[in-house]
């Protein structure tokens, strides 16, 4: 029986007398059937957030439940898709209903018009499990394939031969008579099985040299890119999105004002990706909230993405979900709370906000799929302090659950240091499981010598302090010598210009390369000094300087030579006037 509409608040609604009313399931709310979740239970009342605009909605109303979760379709046709919070085509949303979205639209996920290529896999007697393939569909450079649905095995009955069909079309019955379709729904808000979860023993490279060699990330692992208004949060996690080494890019978008969102949808389908030359959008999803849309949608577009993100790496992909900016969810989170009357904990967040953070960045992972292959989700969530005060409860809450932290500095941002990560104020937790891999595939000596380059850096910070006190005059020669390499370190190697084409996305080979050339540096010179030359020698000979500090600007396949030019100028360097 349908319930009735006793009480509305924004986006919350309390319903009485719901019949058969669970937990999480999705109800359609009054004449205009507007979409909303159950999310307290409460003897004959229930409490339903609504993920639509609520204006205009009356007590008394009839409520109806769909007793089904909210779920998400997964099937071919995600790929350069942008969504709403609850997956819905915006553009589906749009043509049903005009430029200002209208209420209560029934637009499917999934286009059930387009006709896939399917390729089986399978033969009849062919016996299938849960997550095993049936067969793939190529969605533009992309290899999709057909999974049956986690919970569902069996022997094939029968297979529909390779030829183009829709998602609503059987491709393959099961003896006991079940319907595969090239899709099938998931609830959101329950992770998808995995055989195991891997240890976080491989890096997940982002193309950023002070991110991979400072705090580096894993695959599967979490980070948290805290950052005030305008210090970059977006062109970073725009950056990852490129170069990062993911098949598939799930962003979910929750703006603050209007626009940003709009930058967003804008920038992203003019991103091109630089492994193809074609559009990023094709391996990406694009999940948007902007800030007209009802909140309650946007503490569903997290759950949402990760799902999205979790089918792909079901399929055996590495997966990069970007989440920009957790702190608009938490704050969707906290007005519904707020709507509901329940107790606020700190600056007026639910208790429960940490609680709902880790359900989301837990799903992150390396793992061995239900089909016996490696695939990866990495998550990766900008959170916006406001003030830039770091020690508000969503960085806090994040902080405590991600495994590495790239902490924006608004005075490097205005500084045009970019990208405006405070190295001294980041971290990773990642270091020491990684250190085998680096060895092994980077350099047998790289932990140690990334070990120095941080020891310079340090002694410069240090040494940056007393300049500031008494002048560089007060320093000793071999101070200001490293002071020196400690600044052409910071400008020419953390420094990264995101719009150069070369410069934009650096190899941990390349990386190590540079590395290299720095602790050199700072060796020829020390030698000199030591053999009693003056540090005017060094900081006059322009052509080493310049040469080190050209070098992220040198294309890869040109690197190694650049490299071997500059140490053999080393070997001579400082000694004109020495
Ligand atoms: N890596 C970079 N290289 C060059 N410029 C950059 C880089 N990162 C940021 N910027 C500059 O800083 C500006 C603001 O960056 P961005 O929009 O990413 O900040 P944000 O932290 O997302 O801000 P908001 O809090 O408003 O969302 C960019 O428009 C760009 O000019
Ligand atoms: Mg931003």
């Amino acid at each position: 029986m349908a319930g009735k509409i006793k009480k509305i608040a924004g986006p919350a609604v309390i319903v009485e007398s719901l019949d058969g009313a669970k937990m999480n399931d999705i109800v359609r709310v009054g004449k205009e059937q507007l979409v909303g979740e159950i999310i307290r239970l409460d003897g004959n009342e229930c409490f339903v957030q609504v993920y639509e605009d609520t204006n205009g909605l009356t007590v008394g109303e009839d409520v109806i439940s769909t007793n089904l979760p909210l779920a998400v379709e997964l099937g071919p046709g995600m790929l350069n898709g942008v969504f709403d919070g609850i997956q819905r085509p915006l553009d589906k949303i749009r043509e049903a209903s005009g430029d200002f979205i209208a209420r209560g639209v029934n637009v499917k996920s999934l286009s059930r018009e387009q006709k896939w290529d399917f390729t089986p896999g399978v033969k009849v007697g062919d016996q299938v499990e849960g997550g095993s393939s049936l067969g793939t569909v190529p969605e533009f450079s992309f290899t999709h394939k057909i999974l049956v649905p986690p919970t569902v095995s069996g022997k094939i009955k029968s297979i529909k031969p390779a030829g183009s069909y829709t998602i609503e079309e059987v491709v393959a019955t099961l003896e006991d008579g079940t319907e595969l379709k090239m899709y099938h729904n998931w609830a959101v808000r329950r992770a998808r099985p995995v055989t195991r979860k891997l240890d976080p023993n491989l890096p997940f490279l982002t193309g950023m040299r002070i991110l991979d060699v400072l705090c580096p990330l894993t695959a599967g692992g979490t980070a948290a890119i805290p950052g005030p208004f305008g210090s970059g949060k977006t062109v970073t996690q725009q950056s990852i999105a490129k170069y990062g080494n993911a098949d598939i890019v799930v962003y979910v978008g929750c703006g603050e004002r209007g626009n940003e969102m709009t930058d967003v949808l804008v920038e992203f389908p003019e991103l091109e990706d630089p492994k193809t030359g074609k559009p990023l959008m094709q391996r990406t999803i694009l999940l948007a909230n902007t800030s007209n849309m009802p909140v309650a949608a946007r503490e569903a577009s997290l759950y949402c993405g990760v799902t999205l993100a979790e089918y792909f790496r079901d399929q055996g992909y590495a997966v990069s979900m970007m989440a920009d900016s957790t702190s608009r969810w938490a704050e969707a989170l906290r007005e519904i709370a707020s709507r509901l009357q329940e107790m606020p904990a700190e600056e007026g967040y639910p208790p429960y906000l940490s609680s709902r953070l880790s359900a989301f960045y837990e799903r992150a992972g390396r793992v061995t799929t239900l089909a016996g292959d490696a695939g990866s989700v990495s998550v990766i969530g900008a959170v916006s302090p406001a003030g830039g005060d770091l020690s508000e409860p969503v960085t806090q809450s994040t902080l405590r659950i991600t495994g590495a932290f790239w902490a924006l500095d608004a005075s490097l941002a205005r500084a045009r240091h970019f990208p405006a990560i405070n190295w001294a104020g980041s971290y990773s937790l990642f270091i020491n499981v990684l250190e085998p891999w680096y060895r092994e595939n980077i350099a047998a000596d790289y932990p140690e010598k990334r070990k120095e380059l941080i020891v310079l850096l340090q002694r410069e910070a240090a040494l940056q302090e007393v300049v500031q006190l008494v002048g560089p005059d007060a320093l000793a020669d071999n101070e200001r010598l490293s002071l020196e390499v400690g600044r052409i370190i910071r400008e020419d190697f953390l420094q990264q210009n995101g719009y150069d084409k070369v410069d934009a996305s650096c190899s941990m080979e390349k990386a190590y390369g540079m590395i290299d050339m720095m602790l050199e540096l700072y060796k020829s010179g020390d030698k000199m000094l030591k053999s009693g030359g003056a540090i005017s020698d060094f900081l006059d000979d322009a052509a080493v300087i310049e040469k080190v500090g050209r070098a992220r600007f040198v294309p890869e396949a040109e690197f190694p030579a650049y490299k071997g030019e500059y140490m053999k100028m080393l070997e001579t360097a400082f000694k004109a006037k020495a």
